[in-house]
């Protein structure tokens, strides 16, 4: 499998974006957004929007929230592949990682996980990302406050599973 590459998107790459968070049977996965609430997160410097492709194809998105901000803190706010399980998720995932501590000086990623997304929560284990409690009721999702596993990644794990030693 060849490895993917990461572009941050434009208003370009929202339909390719849409299309993707309204994939069949991700509805109850993940949230999704209207065009404009897309548009204002790209323009709002708070969230940053990734692209992964294979080759000349995009494969998934990702979008990040407090992007570089003061507390060193980025939530993952959410990623689709267009095709999962196929290893593309886990692949996308480390590159986003991995923009995000080379570009930012984050400290810790994060994301909300259903805990019964175990194709997610697998993905995620894979590229680093560590569990580390179930928050309740920390998403109001289609109308229902909802329980969310907590799962995260820091950067002296990602530099130690890397055997990037940090400047003494
Ligand atoms: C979450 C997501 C981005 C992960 O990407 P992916 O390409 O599917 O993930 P990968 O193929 O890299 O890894 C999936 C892992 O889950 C496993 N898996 C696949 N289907 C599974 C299932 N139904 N139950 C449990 N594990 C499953 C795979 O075997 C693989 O693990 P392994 O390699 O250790 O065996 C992707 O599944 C997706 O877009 N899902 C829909 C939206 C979503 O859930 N987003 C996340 C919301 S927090």
């Amino acid at each position: 499998m060849t490895e993917p590459t990461i572009t941050r998107a434009t208003e370009a790459d929202l339909p390719f974006v849409m299309a993707t968070e309204r994939r069949e049977g991700y509805g109850a996965l993940v949230g999704r957004w209207e065009e404009s609430r897309h548009r204002a997160a790209l323009r709002d410097g708070r969230h940053a929007y990734f692209i992964g492709h294979a080759g000349a194809d995009p494969i998934g998105f990702a979008i990040l929230r407090d992007w570089a901000s003061e507390e060193r803190v980025t939530l993952i706010k959410r990623i689709a592949v267009r095709d999962p399980g196929q290893g593309w998720g886990r692949r996308f995932l480390a590159r986003v990682v991995e923009a995000a501590f080379h570009e930012t000086p984050a400290h810790r990623l994060w994301l909300g996980v259903f805990p019964e997304n175990l194709r997610a929560r697998r993905a995620y284990e894979a590229a680093g990302f560590v569990a580390e409690g179930v928050a309740r009721g920390s998403a109001f999702f289609g109308g229902i406050h909802r329980d969310e596993l907590i799962m995260a990644i820091l950067r002296p794990d990602w530099e130690a599973a890397r055997g990037v030693h940090p400047a003494a």
